[in-house]
């Protein structure tokens, strides 16, 4: 059973300059919900309770979002408008929050070896916030736990993307273990590469179940490319003893940190809600 979720948060979010010079990108909202509340929603969905956050500095709204708000509260209490608080807080009392900040911006890699203090010695899910999933029925999240609980070792979610595009991802490549399932045992993983050194176009999106020996890995991983710690990179080690499956997951994925993905996201919603 995975109890806790890790939220890396502590990102520059330079491509959305200047929204994010004082908001978190993780905060940015798609229609009324911020980024960072769909990821915890999914992770409540797949059975987490503790949502794990990897802060920094300029992030404090985070910690606001995920509390009470009593002076909003007692405003909105008894009035027509305290339906609008009903959906925060509930998350906020279904699961416990704790944060630790990233003090230098060292890379995803980095930021989760950050996490390490909340997480502890169990294997645990790990959402990038701006990577949007949805799936009606079941969440990438819970078809993830479900492979977790089969394989009993790390978990990375792949999407088969546009070849001309493997330079904003790390790429796997693998042997088909279940076609039933499609999941892959990891032989090799790539940084961002070219596409003519990309050994396919099997893309790691933000969502992993890692087992918490990638701890001490991290400790040891060198910064890779653009001279930041790469998950990528100890994964790999992880995949050299065959302990990584990737998993093409079920529902569609918006990458959420580019602004094409933004505006995709935010049409999807609006449509599924019929607002447009
Ligand atoms: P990105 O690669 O999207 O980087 O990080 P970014 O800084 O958020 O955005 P750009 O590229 O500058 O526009 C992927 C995820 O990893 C987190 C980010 O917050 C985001 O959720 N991250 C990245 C950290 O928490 N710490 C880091 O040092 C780097």
């Amino acid at each position: 059973m995975i109890k806790k979720c890790l939220f890396p948060a502590a990102g520059y979010g330079t491509r959305f300059l200047p929204a994010t010079k004082a908001v978190p990108k993780e905060m940015l909202p798609i229609l009324t919900k911020p980024l960072l509340q769909y990821g915890v929603e999914e992770a409540l969905a797949a059975g987490m309770s503790t949502m794990a956050i990897v802060t920094g500095r300029g992030k404090r709204s985070i910690e606001d979002h995920f509390d009470n708000a009593f002076e909003l509260e007692s405003q909105l209490a008894g009035t027509s408008k305290e339906h609008y608080l009903e959906e925060i807080k509930t998350v906020i009392e279904s699961a416990t929050f704790t944060y630790v900040r990233q003090r230098q911006m060292l890379g995803l890699g980095h930021a989760i070896l950050t996490g390490e203090p909340l997480i502890g010695n169990e294997p645990f899910a790990v959402i990038l916030a701006d990577d949007l999933c949805t799936n009606g029925n079941t969440s990438v999240l819970s078809q993830m736990t479900e492979v977790f609980n089969k394989y009993q070792c790390s978990i990375i979610a792949i999407e088969e993307i546009p070849m001309d595009q493997t330079n904003k991802y790390g790429v796997i490549a693998g042997n088909l273990v279940d076609e039933t399932d499609d999941t892959y045992r990891v032989t090799d993983m790539v940084e961002k590469p070219e596409p003519k050194d990309a050994p396919t176009n099997m893309a790691i999106i933000g969502r992993y179940i890692l087992t918490p020996d990638i701890f001490d890995i991290l400790r040891n991983t060198k910064p890779g490319k653009g001279g930041e710690i790469q998950i990528t990179d100890a994964l790999l080690a992880q995949a050299k003893q065959g302990k990584v499956i990737a998993y093409k997951f079920k529902g569609k994925r918006f990458d959420c940190g580019s602004i094409e993905g933004y505006v995709a996201a935010t049409n999807y919603f609006a449509k599924q809600q019929g607002i447009v």
